[in-house]
């Protein structure tokens, strides 16, 4: 079925946002690995899994819409150097993504595809849980000091 490609460039957009997220938070699960803190290496990981399915989600969408899925646009990567500034960098891409799906709904509604709408409206239920989840950490940090909620995180 042809999709209109105001809303096709909308979902490679997000596309990108969801490829950069699964980068980000790989590399931020691999540092928590070495760093021995399994618990957030775990967590990253599925995060970045989750993500990955987003990514397909909108591949699948972009095609059926018939357009082209385009998988070489990342949007700037931020590594945390420790896990506050990870969970601070990954906030921001949460955000980023919030806002994206957010804009993407209205353009769904907009140009009439209210299946795309729906399927766009389900991720960013995700996304809202990621911010969440995000925030939970946070503040378990501010409220145990980081060096107690790192100790239990192995
Ligand atoms: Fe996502
Ligand atoms: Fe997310």
């Amino acid at each position: 079925m042809k999709g209109n490609q105001d809303l096709i460039n909308m979902l490679n957009s997000l596309l990108a946002d969801e490829l950069t997220a699964i980068n980000q938070y790989m590399v931020h699960s691999e540092m928590c690995a070495s760093w021995g803190y399994g618990k957030l290496h775990e967590h990253f990981e599925k995060r970045a899994i989750t993500e990955m399915k987003h990514a397909e989600t909108l591949i699948g969408r972009i095609l059926f819409l018939e357009g082209i899925p385009i998988v070489s646009e990342l949007r700037k990567i931020h590594i945390g150097a420790d896990v506050a500034k990870q969970l601070q960098y990954d906030h921001e891409a949460e955000e980023v993504a919030v806002k994206g799906y957010n804009t993407g709904i209205k353009l769904a509604g907009e140009v009439g595809d209210f299946a795309t709408r729906e399927i766009l409206e389900h991720i960013l239920a995700d996304e809202d849980g990621h911010i969440d989840g995000i925030e939970t950490l946070q503040d378990q940090i501010g409220q145990m000091t980081l060096p107690v909620f790192l100790s239990t995180q192995n």
